[in-house]
């Protein structure tokens, strides 16, 4: 479903020095034309990044504030990361969830906030390992999805992240059978509680210990739309890999 879409999130890693060899990797890397191509460095190196990255490759935020800046010491604001040329922001990654607390509700509005102001969100979902051991994978993605549904006008500029946490920064990437559950579960869901076509098109990529030796298995699955990488991405070379492992 639509055109493959491969984001690195850097995560709160990397140095001034660590990141000018990342972009200058991605700079000489590679990419497949027809793949949508974003990488989410920390915020004190976008400016860095987006100076000195190829046009080829968007920047994405991996957060932002609710609402316009402000009296809000520490946070960082969607009018902020667009005069910094970034085009995307990832939101309710589990991290963020599980380590920092935030709610559905909360990511939620930020969702609608960022789309408003004409970010495109990549909206992450995914169970805690003891959540899939009860049985209650599809009911924990549906339950966040509908935290996204409920706040945001229009799903036309989101990619949905299933990152199942068990999966996350573990080395046990999902099989690509238990991905391509999900992602089925998770159009059904869309098109029963929002509409036939944003089912269709909404591009659902997988996250969790993808790397450039299980990328192609994964990306052979039909809803399978992309990868949204961790550790991965910040090596330029095996992030090309996987960006190139459309199928
Ligand atoms: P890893 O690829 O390091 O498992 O991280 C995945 C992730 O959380 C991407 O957002």
């Amino acid at each position: 479903t639509g055109k493959f879409f491969v984001g690195g999130n850097w995560k709160c890693n990397g140095t001034k020095e660590s990141i000018t060899k990342l972009v200058s990797d991605l700079n000489s890397a590679t990419l497949e034309p027809d793949v949508d191509v974003v990488v989410a460095p920390p915020f004190v190196y976008i400016d860095q990044v987006k100076s000195t990255l190829t046009d080829r490759v968007e920047v994405s935020a991996q957060n932002s504030w609710i609402s316009k800046g402000g009296a809000f010491t520490g946070e960082i604001s969607v009018e902020q990361l667009k005069d910094l040329g970034v085009k995307w922001v990832i939101l309710g990654h589990s991290e963020r969830r599980h380590i920092i607390g935030e709610d559905d509700q909360f990511i939620g509005k930020k969702a609608a906030y960022a789309l408003s102001e004409g970010l495109g969100v990549i909206a992450c979902i995914g169970e805690l390992l003891e959540e899939r051991e009860a049985g209650k994978t599809f009911d924990v993605c549906f339950q966040q999805l509908k935290a996204y549904a409920d706040a945001v006008p229009s799903w036309d500029n989101i990619v949905i992240a299933y990152e199942p946490v068990w999966a996350i920064g573990t080395g046990k990437v999902a099989t690509p059978q238990q991905a391509q559950d999900v992602h089925v579960a998770v159009r059904d869901w869309l098109k029963k509680n929002v509409s036939a076509e944003v089912a269709s098109k909404t591009r659902i990529i997988y996250g969790g210990s993808v790397n450039g030796g299980n990328c192609a298995e994964l990306a052979k699955q039909e809803d399978i739309d992309g990868f949204l990488v961790g550790g991965a991405s910040l090596k330029g070379p095996e992030f090309a890999t996987i960006v190139n492992s459309v199928t």
